[in-house]
């Protein structure tokens, strides 16, 4: 019978909504141990299956994905520890718990020793079971998302829906995968149309409150008086109109993410309120004496110069450095150059797929784009090839479908700096465009052929023409 202390019947376990996913594999040789572990894994969501022997079970592994194992040592026939060692050649990556009798304590040791996630000995409650269970999913659950953050940082054009790959870029992905399971508030700086608010969402999406509310703020278009209401909330009767009470924003973002983008433009006597919010964990919404806990997680956006702002009075210092606890800055476009070509056809791509017109660039508006120093970074970028793709009739966008600002950046490159055109050989023109696009790509010599249309081979031979004596 089994050795289980509490009855089935009697244990009550708390429902959890939807299933968590994992694959759980029941070892046992007794029916009633199968039947008991199953339900408390199924109350937890869990997918179950039993196997009443080792046989049973590796023919199961071999068929499909397992994520935990509950394993019985005292297993009849090889034993429970040629059991585990199979089960781990088959899924390495799965947890297993082994069940071990009272007294064979030593043997789970070895268990453990020899690659077990935890043990547990029999009897034990029904309570025992469920914590342990949910110690593992919780366990892998992270390493699913770690990987889900390493698979996202390794993805080609980029981090998650955040398209570059310059070097600042991928030093930017991996703070946005630290700070995503971190609590702490996070200042993101970088120039106008850069990013930021995408940052803002990746950390928010990527971490483990995903499921909870991020809650955009804009500080820099709200009427500084509201801004307060809308943080806070208010009390019925707070202010003329107020004929209803309502949520702020940190109280609506609740278990999840407050972004305050443009907090540069945060009054100063506001600044304080939310210092203490922070600090407190704690609003008082407006014409209300109480204090009301939040638990909200801080993100916050500025194109401002802050530090010089907080030298000049205009922002409190303490704030400053409550939101800085960690910062990252979005490089601007023009220091990422190499990103240019990546982007444009990550904004064709889409635009492509949404009109049904497929639109490429030719190599001198490429050119043009590559020479151009984007004041509006990426939102110009994406704004510049929707009017182009909305302006050209035909497959190819041209530069003179760019808007004059961007084609005057290519006539600058091919100026003598008089004025007047310099007029250069085919050769010589040839060997500059290579050149330079070749030092505007960061070196990478494949894109620049790919982007020149000549083949790997043809650039690798003016190369070398062009290294060596004539
Ligand atoms: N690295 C990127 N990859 C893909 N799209 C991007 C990238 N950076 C910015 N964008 C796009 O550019 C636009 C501007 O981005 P976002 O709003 O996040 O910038 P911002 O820094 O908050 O700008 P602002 O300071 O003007 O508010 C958005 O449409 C966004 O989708
Ligand atoms: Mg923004």
């Amino acid at each position: 019978m089994s050795t289980l202390v509490a009855a089935a019947s009697s244990y009550l376990p708390p429902q959890i909504e939807g299933a968590n996913l994992l694959n759980l594999m029941i070892i046992d040789d007794e029916r009633a141990v199968r039947e008991v572990c199953r339900e408390v894994a199924q109350s937890l969501g869990f997918n179950t299956c039993v196997a009443d022997s080792a046989e049973h079970a590796y023919r199961m592994l071999d068929s499909q994905g397992t994520d935990v194992v509950l394993l019985d040592l005292r297993l009849p026939g090889a034993g429970g520890l040629e059991a585990l060692r199979q089960i781990k050649e088959r899924r390495p990556e799965a947890a297993v718990i082994v069940v071990t009798g009272y007294g064979t304590v030593q043997s789970a040791v070895q268990a453990m020793k020899n690659g077990a996630y935890d043990y547990v000995t029999k009897p034990f409650s029904m309570e025992e079971l469920r914590l342990l269970l949910e110690r593992v999913s919780a366990h892998l659950k992270l390493k699913t998302e770690n990987r889900i953050l390493r698979e996202k940082v390794k993805s080609k054009q980029g981090f998650g829906s955040i398209i570059g790959r310059a070097p600042e870029m991928e030093k930017l992905y991996r703070i946005i995968a630290k700070a995503a399971h971190s609590n702490h508030p996070v200042l993101i700086m970088g120039e106008s149309g850069t990013g930021k608010e995408m940052v803002a969402r990746a950390i928010h999406f990527s971490g483990p409150y995903r499921d909870k509310p991020f809650i955009p703020v804009d500080c820099g278009s709200l009427v500084p008086t509201l801004i307060e209401s809308e943080l806070f909330g208010y009390v019925k009767g707070a202010f003329t109109g107020a004929g209803q009470p309502k949520d702020g924003l940190l109280a609506i973002a609740e278990g999840g993410t407050a972004f305050l983008d443009e907090i540069g433009e945060m009054p100063v006597d506001l600044q304080a309120k939310l210092l203490r919010a922070i600090q407190e964990k704690e609003i008082r919404p407006v014409g209300s004496t109480k204090r009301v806990p939040i638990n909200v997680r801080i993100l916050a956006a500025t194109n401002r110069d802050l530090e010089r702002a907080v030298s000049q009075g205009a922002f409190r210092r303490d704030l400053y450095f409550r939101l800085n606890v960690l910062s990252l800055r979005i490089p601007p476009l023009r220091e990422r150059r190499q990103d240019i070509p990546l982007l444009a056809g990550h904004f064709l791509d889409r635009m492509t797929r949404s009109s049904g017109f497929e639109r490429t660039l030719s190599d001198d508006a490429m050119k043009a784009m590559l020479a151009y120093d984007w004041p509006g970074n990426v939102r110009e970028l994406e704004n510049c090839l929707e009017r182009a793709c909305a302006l050209t009739t035909g497959p190819v966008i041209h530069v003179q479908d760019l808007p004059s600002s961007i084609h005057g950046a290519v006539s600058l490159l091919s100026e003598a700096g008089n004025g007047s055109p310099r007029i250069l050989p085919m050769a010589e023109l040839e060997k500059q465009t290579i050149l330079s696009t070749i030092t505007q790509l960061n070196g990478d010599k494949l894109l620049a052929a790919r982007m020149l249309g000549i083949g790997k081979t043809t650039l690798y031979r003016k190369l070398k023409e062009y290294s060596s004596p004539e």
